[in-house]
């Protein structure tokens, strides 16, 4: 029983998570084809599974592109609970916040170039690569230099590092392992297996970088672009949809198992001059 008049009790939160899982497809496609197919609609295909559906709306009729968002769906929904997406969504809803408010705060987080945006910026950055050197497939050579560039002016490389793993991401090695059985040649693709071989030793030369293996992001836009989902600004939207699973599902934990309103710590005044005194003493 809830203990507010607010609509958020269990019964509440799983009927909120079924329609926003259900509706999100639907709503990323019409704006997908809104934005890029002058506002011309496809209805969704009451046989095809919730993946093929949304492969189905955005336009892509094939097998191929339906198999592909068969596993991007599944390897976007979510890996552990304390990446922003995730954690930003259970902090919000632990205010008993509705899954609504909760999801679209987590998808705000999502947006982030640390986080989902990464897999937007990973293509952005190939593309910048091939058109400096006149297009086509750059040599192991070349792709070295534009990684040691990209470090030297202070920017990240995308799609490389995590914050808790601390080997290649299997979601990448799920990708590459489709890559490597349904795509014969593609210059992106190979880039991006590429990039694997040369990327890991640079970032660890740098003696900082905790986890040099590439993550999800470094491979998901090479396969969408391979299989003609080449608006890439949309990507990161792909990501949130397929996001939805996991965290959405997590709610209903949530609310099934009576979690808490979540709160960091906070610290006095006097507790920051005592820790700043104990550092400045201790160096
Ligand atoms: C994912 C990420 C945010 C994890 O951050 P983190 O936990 O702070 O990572 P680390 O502990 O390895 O960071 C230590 C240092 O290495 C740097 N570093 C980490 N990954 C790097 C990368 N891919 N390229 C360049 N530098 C990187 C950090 O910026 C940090 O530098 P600083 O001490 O000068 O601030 C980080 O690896 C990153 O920004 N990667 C690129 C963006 C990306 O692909 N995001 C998607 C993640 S799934």
């Amino acid at each position: 029983m809830s203990k507010t008049s607010v609509r958020n009790g269990l019964t509440e939160q799983n009927e909120d998570v079924m329609n926003l899982i259900a509706k999100l497809p639907r709503i990323a496609a019409y704006i997908f084809r809104r934005t890029y197919f002058h506002d011309e609609h496809i209805e969704p295909d009451k046989n095809l599974d919730w993946s093929a559906n949304l492969a189905h709306m955005l336009g892509f009729k094939n097998d191929d592109v339906k198999r592909l968002m068969r596993l991007y769906t599944t390897i976007h929904a979510d890996h552990e609970g304390g990446n922003v997406s995730a954690h930003t969504t259970h902090l919000v809803c632990s205010a008993l916040s509705d899954a609504y408010q909760g999801f679209s705060a987590g998808v705000n987080g999502l947006a982030g170039p640390l986080h989902g945006l990464a897999n937007q910026e990973v293509i952005r950055w190939i593309n910048k690569l091939r058109d400096e050197l006149g297009g086509g497939k750059p040599s192991k050579e070349q792709i070295e230099q534009y990684v040691r560039k990209t470090l030297d002016s202070g920017q990240l490389v995308p799609g490389f590092g995590h914050a808790v793993l601390r080997k290649t991401d299997p979601r990448y090695t799920a990708q590459r392992e489709f890559a490597d059985k349904y795509i014969e040649k593609d210059d992106i693709v190979q880039i991006v297996r590429d990039l694997k071989d040369i990327v890991p030793p640079i970032l660890q030369e740098t003696g900082k970088v905790t986890n040099p293996w590439p993550n999800v992001d470094a491979h998901s836009g090479s396969l969408l672009m391979h299989y003609g989902i080449i608006q890439y600004d949309f990507y990161t939207v792909l990501f949130g949809v397929s996001r939805s699973l996991g965290v959405l599902a997590s709610l209903c934990w949530d609310r099934a198992l009576g979690m808490p309103i979540e709160r960091p710590k906070s610290v006095t005044t006097e507790w920051v001059k005592q820790f700043v005194q104990e550092e400045v003493g201790q160096n």
